[in-house]
């Protein structure tokens, strides 16, 4: 099976993971991609947030959500009432998986498999094993089924606190909906709302 595992330092903190992390091949997912785009943020940040896969702008600047998703995160936890910059941003694969239509078209995204997201979980593991978050707040349901299980249903759980086992370790969680999906919603503002009402239960839930 495909799997990060081998690439995955057992010593040394974020900079060290991240510096392995470059140099993954533990899935097809890195021949693609520009590189991989690692988590980023406080080292010992209290939230964690935990995205699908980078997109085609964090393919090209090495960092998770920098690109439209990414702004629209950043203004829903302003409004949340949490600093982004108390906050560490991951994602759950950790290379840009994309679809051409044409040769030299835009680059499409392409929601990662479980395989997918199965073989990057020693990172994101790795991760939670560094900065040990007291909260993880899981954006969508393809992270949701990624961190606690294929039976992960976002819309019965967004905005709640569940304390769920997370690669071996006791963790609470707030999921939520996918800024991506937020920002492809018929209804833009209601699902921002929505999110935003989601977010400020992860706040609450820190204090
Ligand atoms: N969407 C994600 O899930 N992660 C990113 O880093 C950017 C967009
Ligand atoms: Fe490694 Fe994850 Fe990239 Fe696959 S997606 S090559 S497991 S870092």
């Amino acid at each position: 099976a495909y799997t990060a595992q081998p690439f995955v330092p057992a010593r040394g903190g974020l900079t060290a993971l991240r510096r392995a992390a470059a140099g993954c091949h533990g899935c097809p997912l890195h021949r693609d991609a520009t590189r991989t785009v690692f988590g980023a943020g406080k080292a010992h940040a209290r939230v964690m947030l935990v995205g699908e896969q980078p997109g085609d702008q964090e393919d090209r600047q090495g960092k998770p959500f920098v690109g439209p998703a990414g702004g629209l995160l950043d203004r829903a936890l302003a409004d949340a009432g949490l600093d982004p910059a108390d906050a560490y941003v991951t994602n759950a694969v950790k290379h840009f998986k994309f679809t051409r239509s044409e040769p030299r078209k835009r680059r499409i995204h392409k929601a990662p498999t479980l395989r997918e997201t199965t073989a990057c979980g020693p990172w994101l593991a790795a991760e939670l094993d560094r900065v040990e978050p007291e909260l993880i707040v899981v954006l969508g349901a393809t992270v949701g089924k990624a961190l606690l299980g294929s039976s992960f249903r976002v819309t019965r759980v967004r905005g709640t606190v569940l304390e769920e086992e997370v690669h071996g370790r006791p963790q609470r969680l707030v999921p939520t909906v996918h800024p991506s999906a937020v920002l492809r919603a018929d209804d833009r503002e209601g699902a921002y709302r929505g999110l935003v009402a989601d977010l400020k239960v992860a706040a609450q839930a820190l204090g």
